[in-house]
Formats: C-alpha cells, sequence, structure tokens
C-alpha cells in the first residue's frame, strides 16, 4: 500500500482529537521540529494526560515519532492532516486510485461534492533519502525539513499555475494548495510518452511549441519539458509539473529553454520523423516574447 492510500484508510480511524493533534503539529512545522508534552498541552488546550493518550494512537498508526527530545510529526501525519482539511473544505469528498508516480510526485484522482474529477498531487521530493532517514530512525537528520521542502516545492508550483493561469488551456488549472498538496483540475489525455500513432504530428508538435511561448512571454520556462510531461488529447497537447520552472530573466534562462526545446524536437523527430530547426524555434519563441 503506498503512503497515501494508507492514509485514505486512517482518515477514517482518527478522532476529533487526533486530528487537533495534527493540527498543532502541522501548524508549527517551520518553527519547532520537536514537540513536548508542556508545548502540546499549551497549543492544543487539551490536558497533558489527553494528550498523552492521542499521541500514543498517533505513534501507534506512525503518524508522529517519539524520540528523547520530543516528538515529531512524520509525512503521513501530514498526508492525513491535508486529506482532513481538504474533505472539511468539501475541496474533495473521495479519494480515488493512484493515477501517476512521476520523479517527485504522487498523483491521485479524487472527486468533489459535484462528483467531478480532482487530481490530488502529493510531493514526495528526496523519497529514497526519507526512506533511509526513517529505517536509521534518525529522525533528528531533519523529516521537517524534509516536508518543508516538498511544502515549499508544491508552493512554488502552486504559484506558477495559478500565474499562469487564463493565458492558455493548455497547463493545469490550480484549485488549492494544502501544505505539500496541490488540487487540480483533471486532464483526460495520454503521456505523449505512450502514444504509439499521432495523426497529426507536425500539428501536435507545433501546439507544444506554441505553449512553450505561451508561457515564456508570460516569463517562464517549464525546465523539465520532455515527453513524460505532455499529456496529448484529440483536441488539445497540456503541459503538466512546473515546480522546477525557471524565470525567463535568470542567467541560465537561455540553456534552460534550449534543453527544453531540444528535448522535444528529439522525441519527435526519433519516434514521429518530424523535423524541425533548434535554432528556427527558439528564435521564434524568443521574438514572439520582444
Ligand atoms: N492535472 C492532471 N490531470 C491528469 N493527470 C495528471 C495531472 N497532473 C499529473 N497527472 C499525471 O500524473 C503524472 C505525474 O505528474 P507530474 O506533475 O509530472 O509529477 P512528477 O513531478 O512526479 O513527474 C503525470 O505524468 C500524469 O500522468
Ligand atoms: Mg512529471
Amino acid at each position: 500500500m503506498s503512503s497515501f492510500s494508507k492514509a485514505g484508510h486512517l482518515v477514517s480511524l482518527l478522532n476529533k482529537g487526533d486530528f487537533k493533534i495534527l493540527m498543532v503539529f502541522a501548524s508549527s512545522l517551520k518553527n519547532r521540529q520537536f514537540l513536548n508534552l508542556t508545548t502540546l498541552s499549551q497549543y492544543a488546550n487539551l490536558s497533558q494526560g489527553l494528550i498523552e493518550h492521542h499521541l500514543e494512537r498517533l505513534v501507534k498508526f506512525g503518524l508522529i515519532s517519539k524520540s528523547n527530545i520530543g516528538y515529531t510529526l512524520l509525512v503521513t501525519g501530514l498526508d492525513i492532516y491535508v486529506l482532513k482539511t481538504l474533505s472539511n473544505k468539501n475541496i474533495i469528498t473521495a479519494l480515488g486510485p493512484q493515477i501517476g508516480i512521476g520523479k517527485e510526485a504522487e498523483v491521485y484522482l479524487a472527486h468533489d461534492l459535484l462528483n467531478q474529477d480532482r487530481i490530488l498531487k502529493m510531493f514526495r521530493l528526496g523519497r529514497s533519502s526519507f526512506k533511509q532517514i526513517k529505517r536509521t530512525r534518525d529522525v533528528s537528520a531533519g523529516i521537517n525539513s524534509w516536508l518543508l521542502l516538498n511544502i515549499e516545492t508544491a508552493k512554488k508550483e502552486y504559484d506558477i499555475l495559478t500565474y499562469l493561469r487564463g493565458s492558455s488551456s493548455s497547463f493545469p488549472t490550480p484549485l488549492y494548495r494544502s501544505f505539500h498538496c496541490i488540487v487540480m483540475e483533471a486532464i483526460y489525455g495520454d503521456r505523449l510518452s505512450d502514444i504509439e500513432i499521432l495523426n497529426d504530428p507536425e500539428l501536435v508538435l507545433e501546439k507544444i511549441i506554441n505553449n512553450i511561448s505561451i508561457a515564456y512571454c508570460k516569463g517562464y520556462i517549464n525546465g523539465d519539458l520532455n515527453e513524460y510531461n505532455i499529456l496529448v488529447n484529440e483536441d488539445n497537447i497540456f503541459i503538466l509539473d512546473w515546480p522546477q520552472a525557471v524565470r525567463v530573466d535568470t542567467v541560465n534562462a537561455d540553456i534552460v529553454l534550449t534543453r527544453d526545446v531540444k528535448n522535444i524536437l528529439k522525441f519527435f523527430s526519433k519516434k514521429f520523423n518530424v523535423e524541425e530547426d533548434l535554432h528556427k524555434i527558439i528564435n521564434k519563441i524568443k521574438r514572439n516574447a520582444s
């Protein structure tokens, strides 16, 4: 079971007091890595006895970790807290299957109150090094800093998508962010990497280039553009995955833009025998922005 579907199950097992404690941990993340009984009791406004009772449950469920310097929030604990928040706000009312596992995130299908499909992208940066931290139980190595990195990255992607919103129908529409999770509208399409036949590959490539150009004119370069981050359906193409995007005025912007365009041209040349000139396209993108 992946950590997030485990989270879906656990939400139903937890009570109000458990969530109150999780809330204290989540809202203290930035300032305190470890909390002790006295602080928890103050923040949650509950007796130390009650706090101990809930902590015992949270430790047993694998949401909180106990060490000799205090208690700390684990990733599943934050997952659960986020799920509960989204569900309280009716942003999602049901959690569906995992539909994608990328380099940096786990992606789930969910439903909202109106039964509309929603996408949850839970950031999991540094997954393998985190597993090592867990394995060695070296909690002081900074689980919180790992969580904070994922929260920051989710925020970066959410902010960029919000900024790009409305400039093209080819970028995901962001709906909400909670800690390390972004909620987006669902896109229906196949990954470009999985597509064997395209009716009009020249047109698909043209749409991709047009959208690189739209983002560039708005000031951003995706920075991780490849056939895995593009979805295609009969009408449109979609460019996903923006947390590593760079501003067009940074020093290495030209290198990043060239790499993105090169990746796509190489893919279209190899798979669909469509040839385009790299420099011509880069010049066109830059001309459009000037
Ligand atoms: N808005 C969305 N609608 C439909 N599928 C999505 C959406 N966002 C992501 N996905 C799916 O999840 C996969 C991973 O998402 P992505 O944003 O690329 O994260 P990662 O950083 O992990 O690569 C995508 O390849 C795609 O299949
Ligand atoms: Mg990706």
